[in-house]
């Protein structure tokens, strides 16, 4: 585990640098859905968090979090490949689960494709749990894994 030099929520100047990672990281192979005006439509909306993780230079991790009164959904989450294994997900996740906690949320749910073996490692470590499986839910061709993780009292 790293100190991560800064987290915080992400600004509208953010927007260009988390929509390119989500396309080369996560939805490589499946399009450009994540494109800058959609991120920027999120961190202006109060029904979702989004939050970076940065090196001093530039951005080096994602969170983009929607919530309703009771559930969270993980729609987007990723970290530079010359980062990983270094303990930044794991602290953006903490951030998040602690703010999900104070609000009083009771779950968070992420997708993830299921040949996406890293991601499905990290959210086990973290306590999520797969409730489920879509086929051909990517763009008619890739199946996704539904994961939960419950936040109630007493739950870690
Ligand atoms: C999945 C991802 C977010 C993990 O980020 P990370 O910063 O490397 O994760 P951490 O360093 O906090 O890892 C914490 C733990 O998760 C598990 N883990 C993380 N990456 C793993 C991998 N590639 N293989 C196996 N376990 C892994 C390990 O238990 C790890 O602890 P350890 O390093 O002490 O063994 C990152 O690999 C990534 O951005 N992948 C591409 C984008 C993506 O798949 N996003 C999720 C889509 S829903």
């Amino acid at each position: 585990m790293i100190a991560v030099p800064e987290i915080a929520l992400a600004t509208i100047a953010d927007a260009q640098a988390i929509a390119v990672l989500a396309r080369d990281e996560i939805e490589h192979g499946l399009g450009w859905s994540w494109t800058p005006a959609r991120v920027q439509h999120c961190i202006r909306d109060p029904r979702s968090n989004v939050i970076v993780a940065r090196d001093g230079v530039g951005v080096i991790g994602f969170a983009l979090m929607s919530y309703d009164a009771e559930h969270a959904h993980l729609l987007l989450f990723g970290i530079a490949p010359a980062w990983r294994r270094r303990g930044v997900a794991s602290a953006l996740w903490a951030w998040l689960e602690a703010t999900l906690r104070t609000a009083g949320i009771r779950s968070a749910q992420v997708e993830l494709r299921a040949s996406n073996l890293a991601a499905r490692a990290f959210y086990e470590r973290v306590g999520f749990e797969q409730v489920n499986a879509t086929q051909r839910y990517y763009r008619g061709v890739e199946t996704a894994l539904h994961m939960v993780k419950e936040l109630t009292a007493g739950s870690s």
